[in-house]
């Protein structure tokens, strides 16, 4: 299959391509896509050499699936251009990803929902993929009635410039800067920008793209979106209220068995989920699974995942084994 990876030289696009190797995903010719900028550059995909080529490049080259991670302005541009040649286009931007004509996917929630017909499919927003994979087998079981989530993100979300920010921080080298404030030795209460509603966008985006991913607008959710100092990965506090009441080991089974999920629940041993172990993993890690006491049928959890790997490429590269494997490409 011949595959285009839009923003190659990205952080999410190098990583589509590790996971491309990774998980065997049959390429046989990869098209590296970026801007203007880096046309002609080299990239590496398993041992062979290729040369970056700009979007309408690529188009000609007529690929048969094209990942996109290169900004919503890219997608919002190109990605209607890719589909109209024929191409399925999944994309990991937030352009489409409301759009009700467009399928939002996990595939371990949602993977029946793809048909022949879906020529651009948005990959959800990082801090939504991982929570709903934990959310959905506890949906299924007990129905959720409201989520209240906080978040601890990685620098990586916001892609090289962040990570730059933060180790020019650390080695005391002034440097171009990512966010408005230090984010070495700090938190910032601010992911993407603020909604007229005092919401920011990435609060927002956690809310609305969980019932469509869940398929059901009856789940309540209420989120505040945090950045930290780290790279490995994103954490999330997720307190769930049930309809139904729960029995605590059977929570752990189900989330055992849930496909892409791993416990690491151990207190007594301090186990616990942590972005450092996370960094570089395909899973999401789910653990301080306990009852919430202040209120009937609530839990809490801790959950932990690569939101380079699962919140973006690996989630899109699943998304293209499916359509590969349910003949929908
Ligand atoms: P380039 O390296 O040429 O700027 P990140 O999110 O890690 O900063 O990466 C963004 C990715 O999106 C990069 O690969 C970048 O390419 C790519 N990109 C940005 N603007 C465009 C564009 N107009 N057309 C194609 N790719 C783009």
């Amino acid at each position: 299959m011949k595959v285009a990876i839009v923003g190659a030289t990205g952080l999410v696009g190098s990583e589509m391509l590790k996971v491309l190797a990774e998980r065997n995903f049959p390429v046989t010719e990869l098209i590296p896509v970026a801007s203007e900028r880096s046309k002609g550059k080299e990239i590496e995909f398993k041992g062979k050499k290729y040369k970056v080529v700009t979007p309408n490049e690529a188009i000609e080259l007529k690929p048969q699936v094209a990942l996109f991670s290169a900004g919503g302005s890219t997608s919002t541009e190109y990605a209607p251009k890719f589909a109209e040649a024929g191409i399925t286009v999944i994309d990991n931007s937030s352009a489409w990803r409301m759009d009700p004509t467009k399928k939002l996917v996990v595939p371990e929630v949602n993977a029946e929902v793809l048909t022949v017909g879906d020529k651009i499919i948005a990959n959800p927003n990082c801090s939504t993929i991982q929570m709903v994979v934990v959310l959905k087998p506890l949906h299924e079981k007990y129905k959720i009635k409201r989520v209240v989530v906080s978040t601890y993100q990685s620098v990586t979300g916001t892609g090289v410039k962040a990570v730059q920010q933060l180790n020019d921080e650390r080695a005391g080298k002034e440097g171009e800067k990512a966010y408005p404030y230090q984010i070495d030795l700090n938190v910032i209460p601010q992911i993407d920008v603020f909604q007229e509603n005092g919401y920011t966008k990435e609060e927002m985006k956690m809310i609305k793209e969980t019932n469509k991913i869940m398929g059901d607008d009856s789940i309540r959710v209420t989120a505040t979106t945090v950045r930290i100092p780290v790279i490995g990965g994103h954490s999330e506090a997720v307190n769930i209220a049930f309809e139904q009441d729960f029995d605590l080991q059977e929570v752990r089974e189900l989330l055992a068995n849930q496909s892409g999920v791993i416990v690491v629940d151990d207190p007594t041993n301090l186990k616990y989920p942590m972005p450092k172990d996370a960094h570089g993993k395909d899973e999401v890690f789910v653990g301080r699974i306990r009852r919430d006491e202040s209120q009937d049928k609530t839990l809490n959890l801790w959950v932990v995942a690569d939101n380079l790997r699962k919140g973006a490429a690996t989630n899109a590269v699943q998304i293209a084994e499916y359509l590969v494997k349910k003949q929908l490409i």
